[in-house]
């Protein structure tokens, strides 16, 4: 009998470059879900390109066109209900999750930082921990919770600088790290639900 293939959503706002890399590793067999619903808050973010080259279902919303976020959180669940999303993985989705998807997605959202949380949190994390003078750099993934990157911490991974490396390269071996354990670490989380 084949196994049921467990059905995941993304949420982004911008590139959507961790969305990419998590369909890529669909695609080539390193991870077993299904990414059924790509839902971004920005309708003309490169994210939705890319979902449009996968054939994956984009929901796309701007919040002036709701009267709260409790309006397009409720919207948002009974389509990912509808679908049969076990989880979700945030992927550069610039808007803290609201009480709506909290109480429905309990412990069912996942989120990706590129900075060691607790330190720089928000937005801009690399340049603020570049600007800092840190010398080890990394990302975290964490549960969700009402805060802006403060959930649990599920995952972290880092690497030293040299004071002679460029902000640019710092910032590309963030992002190859996040599209390398982002898909390894829903993998897991998507094991245990
Ligand atoms: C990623 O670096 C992600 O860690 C970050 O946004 C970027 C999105 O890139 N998220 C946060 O800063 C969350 N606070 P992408 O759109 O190319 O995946």
């Amino acid at each position: 009998m084949k196994q049921k293939t467990d059905k995941i959503a993304v949420f982004a706002s911008g590139n959507g470059s961790n969305f990419e890399a998590i369909v890529t590793a669909i695609e080539q067999g390193n991870l077993q879900v299904e990414v059924v619903l790509l839902v971004v808050d920005k309708p003309q973010c490169y994210a939705v390109e890319r979902a449009k080259n996968h054939h994956i279902e984009v929901f796309a919303f701007q919040s002036k066109n709701y009267p709260s976020k409790e309006a397009y959180e409720t919207e948002i669940a009974d389509l990912l209900e509808q679908k049969d999303v076990k989880l979700i993985a945030l992927a550069g989705y610039m808007r803290l999750i609201g009480s709506v998807l909290l109480s429905r997605f309990s412990k069912r959202i996942l989120n990706i930082h590129p900075a060691l949380l607790p330190a720089f949190p928000g937005l801009h994390a690399i340049e603020q921990a570049y600007n800092y003078g840190v010398k080890i750099f990394g990302i975290t993934i964490h549960y969700v919770d009402a805060g802006m990157d403060t959930g649990e911490i599920v995952a972290q991974e880092c690497f030293h600088v040299e004071t002679s490396d460029s902000l640019e390269a710092i910032e590309t071996r963030i992002h190859a790290l996040e599209h390398k354990l982002y898909p390894i670490v829903i993998q897991q989380i998507i094991n245990t639900l």
